[in-house]
């Protein structure tokens, strides 16, 4: 496994991640906030994003994995690790690393609803510009990125690569 090219380095993560904390900080301000991520490939944003922010937040996590062995999203999501903790009357804002058709978040987002969180929202580090395949409202996104597949900075191929600190493009030809 190669990496092809390096698509957006650890100062840029690291900038912008800092923009996203001041923000959602700003944002959540005298509120009482729980931020998920979704595992395994959240960690590493969680970890950044909840160091920027500077107002008190609760943690949790959960962890999901698409039906089947498909490459593709199916849409039909397992959960594998529910949350902890109780999210109604609760502002909850899910951290996600990517978003590319969009189905495992928009399930996710169905089976939270029904909780009754106080407000039910998104950030996501990376989102394929304009392949979602549901409607989705995502409050807060790091960066737009294209349709190559990407590596690093928690995001895996085959279960490796999640420790790259930078985002990356998999040479296709190498694996
Ligand atoms: P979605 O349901 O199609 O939005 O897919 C979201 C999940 O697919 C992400 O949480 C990742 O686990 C995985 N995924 C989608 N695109 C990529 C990629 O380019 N690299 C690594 N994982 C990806
Ligand atoms: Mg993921």
């Amino acid at each position: 496994m190669r990496i092809e090219r390096t698509l957006i380095s650890e100062e840029e993560i690291a900038t912008r991640i800092a923009d996203m904390g001041a923000q959602i900080s700003a944002d959540y301000e005298g509120k009482d906030l729980m931020i998920v991520g979704v595992l395994k490939g959240a960690f590493m944003v969680m970890a950044d994003l909840a160091r920027a922010i500077t107002i008190p937040v609760e943690f949790d996590f959960m962890a999901v994995s698409s039906y089947g062995a498909a490459t593709q999203t199916s849409g039909v999501v397992r959960i594998l690790k529910d949350l902890d903790t109780e999210i109604e009357g609760r502002h909850v804002l899910i951290i996600e690393d990517i978003i590319d058709s969009g189905l495992t978040l928009s399930y996710l987002i169905r089976s939270l609803r029904v909780r009754r969180p106080a407000s039910l929202t998104i950030a996501t580090l990376l989102r394929k510009t304009g392949i979602q395949r549901v409607p989705l409202d995502v409050a807060y996104v790091g960066f737009e990125i294209g349709e190559e597949f990407v590596v690093g900075y928690g995001l895996d191929y085959a279960g490796k690569l999640r420790n790259l600190p930078y985002i990356g493009i998999l040479d296709e030809s190498s694996i």
